[in-house]
């Protein structure tokens, strides 16, 4: 058995290969920046990638929502001897959604995540840039409360789909174990570096403009706007039982996260 990994230089891949290692089972990581290399924009990396898989950990094309590439991907992973995929989505995504159709119409065992936001995102991705800068900008404001997730969640719920029978058919929600406002998890990380860290609200439209001069996708600005001003209305609080039902416990705490990321803040 040989998992390929994409994304595995991202926030859940990167972790998915470390536990897969610790584990003892053969995985290939793959990116634009790994030995192998894997570009969704170019197909003919693909085949070398999926030489020999028999299972794949599925993180979609970044930051876009095309959804041609994962329905492109998935009959050719099925060719080439996959029979397990394990598909990386998102809270609050549509029925609809063009990349989980792809896998659960696929003929192989599928699961599909659908986590909410990552702890993770403070400390080594999109918000970490103004968590330094000590306004976090955002359409959600400091008060509605999210439950953010440790990525390790995501990588464990993974794992377990990735590696053991029982997940087959089944889409998870998955969402950390206590939702904080966009003020509470900046104050624990403003706690724990000595920053001075505010959150600072603007209106959707501004947001999704600044997405979009920052050379986002307008399509994907709009979405990840609508997720994050749901959060404004107190319409995305609710815990989810992903995580207790696959692993046995509530998840990991934002405290604790934000005590094991101190570095990236330092
Ligand atoms: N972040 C969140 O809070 C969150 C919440 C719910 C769902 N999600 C979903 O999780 C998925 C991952 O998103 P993320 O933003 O958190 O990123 P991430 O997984 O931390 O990083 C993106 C990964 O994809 C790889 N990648 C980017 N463009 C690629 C391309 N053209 N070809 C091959 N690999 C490529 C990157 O590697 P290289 O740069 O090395 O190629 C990196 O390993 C997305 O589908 C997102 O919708 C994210």
């Amino acid at each position: 058995m040989t998992i390929l990994v994409l994304g595995a230089t991202g926030k859940t891949g990167r972790r998915v290969t470390s536990a897969l290692d610790a584990l003892g089972v053969a995985n290939r990581p793959v990116s634009r920046r790994t030995e192998v290399r894997f570009d969704w924009s170019d197909e003919s990396t693909w085949a070398r990638a999926l030489d020999g898989a028999t299972a794949v950990y599925l993180v979609p094309p970044a930051l876009n929502l095309d959804d041609a590439p994962v329905a492109a991907f998935v009959p050719q992973a099925v060719a080439a001897g996959v029979r397990r995929i394990v598909l990386l989505s998102a809270r609050g995504i549509s029925p609809d959604d063009g990349r989980e159709r792809a896998v659960y119409e696929s003929d192989v065992d599928w699961t599909i995540l659908r986590p909410t936001w990552f702890a993770q995102n403070f400390s080594e991705d999109y918000f970490l840039p103004e968590v330094l800068a000590g306004e976090v900008v955002l359409p959600a404001g400091g008060r509605g409360a999210h439950p953010f997730i440790d990525a390790r969640d995501i990588a464990d719920v993974a794992v377990a789909a990735l590696t053991q029978d029982g997940h087959e058919g089944v889409a998870y929600d998955l969402s950390g174990p206590e939702a904080l406002t966009f003020d509470e998890a900046v104050a624990r990380i403003g706690e724990v570096s000595g920053r001075s860290i505010r959150v600072v609200e603007v209106s959707a439209a501004d947001y999704t403009a600044r997405l979009v001069g920052a050379g986002l996708d307008p399509a994907y600005a709009e979405v990840l706007t609508m997720s994050l001003t749901a959060i404004r209305g107190g319409h995305d609080a609710a815990l989810s039982d992903g995580v207790p039902s696959v692993l046995g416990h509530d998840g990991r705490l934002f405290g604790d996260y934000v005590k094991e990321s101190a570095g990236a803040w330092a």
